[in-house]
């Protein structure tokens, strides 16, 4: 079934300018973009995108890492979008995620892990909606 995920480049990534080869690899791995943007976050943004993560310890610092930089975010769509694009990006410790994956590529830390990706099917329509209007998806033309 097609699903969406929401991908977010993270500050880090746009700060060692490998945007484009992200792109390139999301492409390669047959995701259609629906809708992407270049954009700062704002702290109320980023409090309102991580609220599930309100009460864990790196909270506070995640915010101040995701609020630090331009960030894009894209809207993806595909066949079993939510898992594939887990597989591209490894798991959320760059240092264990597998070779080849985005995160191993170019993340930091667990923190400043490169790249996000929805977690669900409801998570991924949800974080679409966040950062894009209906009239704003190319899939809505
Ligand atoms: P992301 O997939 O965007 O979802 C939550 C983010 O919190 C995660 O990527 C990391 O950037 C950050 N994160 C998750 N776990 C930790 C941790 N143990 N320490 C610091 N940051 C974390």
């Amino acid at each position: 079934m097609k699903q969406r995920t929401l991908a977010i480049i993270k500050p880090d990534s746009v700060e060692k300018q490998v945007i484009g080869d992200i792109i390139q690899r999301i492409q390669n791995a047959g995701f259609k973009i629906l809708g992407m943007k270049y954009t700062r976050l704002t702290e109320a943004q980023a409090k309102a995108f991580y609220e599930v993560h309100k009460d864990k310890p790196f909270f506070e610092s995640l915010v101040k890492y995701m609020t630090s930089g331009p960030v894009v975010p894209i809207a993806l769509e595909k066949e079993n979008a939510i898992e594939d694009f887990r597989k591209l990006i490894g798991i959320t410790d760059p240092a264990k995620a597998e070779e080849g994956t985005i995160r191993k590529l170019y993340g930091t830390n667990i923190e400043r892990n490169a790249i996000h990706g929805s977690d669900s099917p409801e998570n991924g329509e949800r974080e679409v909606a966040f950062f894009f209007a209906l009239s704003e998806l190319v899939w809505n033309r």
